[in-house]
């Protein structure tokens, strides 16, 4: 069997195998729930083969959102569509995740596709379009074509911890498996870690250990919140690519204090501020689950720009990682699983399928002399 084939446990969750969906916002829901476009865009990953299937980006309060059109659980009506997608996922042997997140002063951006506030009135209304004030460690923009946020103070805090507790609570009603603590991209949590964002004069600004207190608080809150036998993982940027940002060290540190709260993965991907210059190419994040699973001793999620079979096979053997995330290559290929076992396991691997296709591309294969 191959090693991306084997399965792997965190607490009481087995996974069938290691691949896993990354989060992938999708910029498609009203009102912060999720919808058929939803339902139908994860529950694809689950025939496809994937072992976790992690939802994106889901707000824990309303100005958290990215955009108007993220997914959010900062009240109990959003938990029953997401309950539908967690119950397909399930029957269909991939385990589901959720990824929580506050986007701080990167929120009420435009949709990625449009660019631009480009809506008619029209599409507005029917989009549910709104717009709002950032909040933030500083009064700091992102960037000039961003909002001017207003700095948190020690209630606004509090009071975004226990939107995560709360949305915490509400993934469990909804099944989820696992949660993933969005800890980077330049997002709230981000923006606390980083000197490059973070301009505070209290506690929680200034060195590195002042910079985790509120991450790694929020991080406490969730794993209280959350039950024992449940997996958490914690995606974080190991490095900002930015001189003068945190470093991989900086990083590593990081991730050892959220494995001591009781962290199970850290999904390690990088950057998230204005001015960074990534090494983008192939496996380009791969060194960085690398140096933060030797650092931390932790297990590590690796992700970006993993394409191949062969290339996520080897991350595992090598020991670079526990788990490879795919993103934009399950977009291009939802049934990358099923495609990657014939290349690496031997046997029926036809078996793997949804029973209504497996039979079929069988047939077809055997047609064909594959
Ligand atoms: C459409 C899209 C939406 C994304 N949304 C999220 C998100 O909600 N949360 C997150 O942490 N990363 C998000 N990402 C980043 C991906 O999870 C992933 O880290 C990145 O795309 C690199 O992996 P890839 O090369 O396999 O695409 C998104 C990426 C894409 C392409």
């Amino acid at each position: 069997m191959s090693k991306l084939f084997t399965p792997i446990s965190f607490r009481g969750l087995t996974l069938k195998n290691r691949v896993i969906v990354a989060p992938m916002c999708q910029y498609s829901a009203r009102h912060g729930l999720a919808n058929d476009w939803h339902f139908v865009h994860l529950g694809r990953f689950a025939l496809g083969g994937f072992g976790l299937v992690i939802v994106e980006a889901t707000a824990v309060t309303p100005e958290g959102r990215i955009t108007y059109a993220d997914m959010g659980l900062w009240e109990d009506a959003q938990i029953e569509p997401l309950k539908r997608i967690v119950e397909f996922l399930h029957a269909h042997g991939s385990a589901a995740g959720i990824q929580l997140a506050h986007a701080g002063r990167k929120a009420s951006s435009t949709i990625p596709w449009r660019g631009a506030f480009n809506e008619t009135e029209a599409e507005k209304k029917a989009l549910a379009f709104e717009s709002w004030t950032p909040v933030a460690p500083s009064t700091e923009r992102h960037m000039a074509s961003f909002p001017l946020p207003l700095a948190l103070d020690h209630a606004g805090m509090a009071r975004i911890r226990d939107g995560w507790i709360a949305a915490t609570k509400r993934s469990l009603a909804a099944g989820f498996d696992m949660i993933e603590l969005h800890s980077a991209h330049g997002y709230l949590l981000n923006q606390f870690l980083s000197p490059i964002a973070n301009r505070r004069d209290d506690t929680y600004g200034g060195s590195l250990e002042n910079r985790m207190r509120f991450p790694l608080e929020v991080a406490a809150a969730v794993r209280k919140a959350w039950p024992e036998d449940k997996p958490l993982f914690a995606r974080i940027s190991v490095t900002d690519w930015i001189e003068g940002g945190n470093t991989v060290e900086d990083n590593v540190e990081y991730a050892k204090r959220l494995k001591e709260i009781g962290y199970d993965l850290i999904h390690c991907s990088s950057s998230g501020f204005d001015g960074a210059r990534i090494p983008v190419g192939p496996l380009y994040q791969v060194p960085l689950a690398e140096a933060v699973r030797k650092g931390a001793d932790v297990a590590t999620a690796a992700v970006g720009l993993i394409t191949t079979a062969q290339e996520a096979e080897h991350i595992i053997a090598l020991g670079q990682a526990d788990v490879v995330a795919l993103a934009r290559q399950a977009l291009d290929d939802p049934n990358w699983p099923l495609h990657a076992m014939r290349e690496l396991e031997s046997g029926d691997v036809y078996a793997a399928w949804p029973e209504q296709a497996g039979y079929a591309v069988r047939n077809k294969d055997r047609a064909l002399k594959k």
